[in-house]
């Protein structure tokens, strides 16, 4: 079973996961309103993915006969700007969420919840290539500035993009 502590910060980051689906889906509407298909395709399997990030936690906390306890989702921010700017801010949100992830690790070890360690462990990992992925596009995009071919390009290569399920392997 798990603490209240644990179970109060695992549910604040179930609602951070979801609040990030909001976040790429609201930016996957931006660039289909921009007639960017492939990054609308990227932003929207992200959506998928932070999905799957909060029903992980959600099936957690009741493995351990915790309480889920849903909150209300913020509007995400639809204030967008160029493509790069976009992908700046991308970064900067993934950022905050390995802090949040952190911080659900360091109060694993001060409730010396070993199980629950060992679980956001994944979400360590995981934030390390979400961050690595962001960083990719981001140097794609500053190597070709404004081009517009270059932009059509890469609008190509993330439409290839495809929705794998993510599940936590024990
Ligand atoms: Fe689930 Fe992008 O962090």
């Amino acid at each position: 079973m798990i603490s209240e502590k644990i179970e109060n910060i695992l549910n604040e980051q179930i609602n951070k996961e979801f609040y990030s689906a909001y976040l790429y889906l609201a930016i996957s509407a931006h660039f289909d309103e921009m007639g960017l298909k492939g990054f609308s395709n990227w932003t929207r399997v992200q959506a998928r993915e932070e999905v799957d990030h909060g029903m992980i936690l959600f099936d957690y906390i009741i493995e351990r006969q915790g309480k889920v306890n849903l909150r209300q989702i913020d509007t995400p921010d639809t204030q967008f700007g160029s493509v790069i700017e976009v992908f700046e801010k991308i970064f900067a949100h993934e950022k905050y969420v390995t802090d949040s992830i952190n911080c659900v690790a360091n109060m694993t070890d001060e409730e010396c919840d070993l199980a629950t360690r060992y679980f956001i462990n994944w979400y360590i990992s995981e934030q390390v290539e979400e961050e690595a992925n962001v960083d990719d596009v981001i140097k794609k995009l500053k190597m070709f500035g404004d081009e517009k071919a270059a932009l059509y390009h890469l609008d190509k290569e993330l439409a290839g993009r495809t929705y794998k399920p993510h599940s936590y392997e024990k």
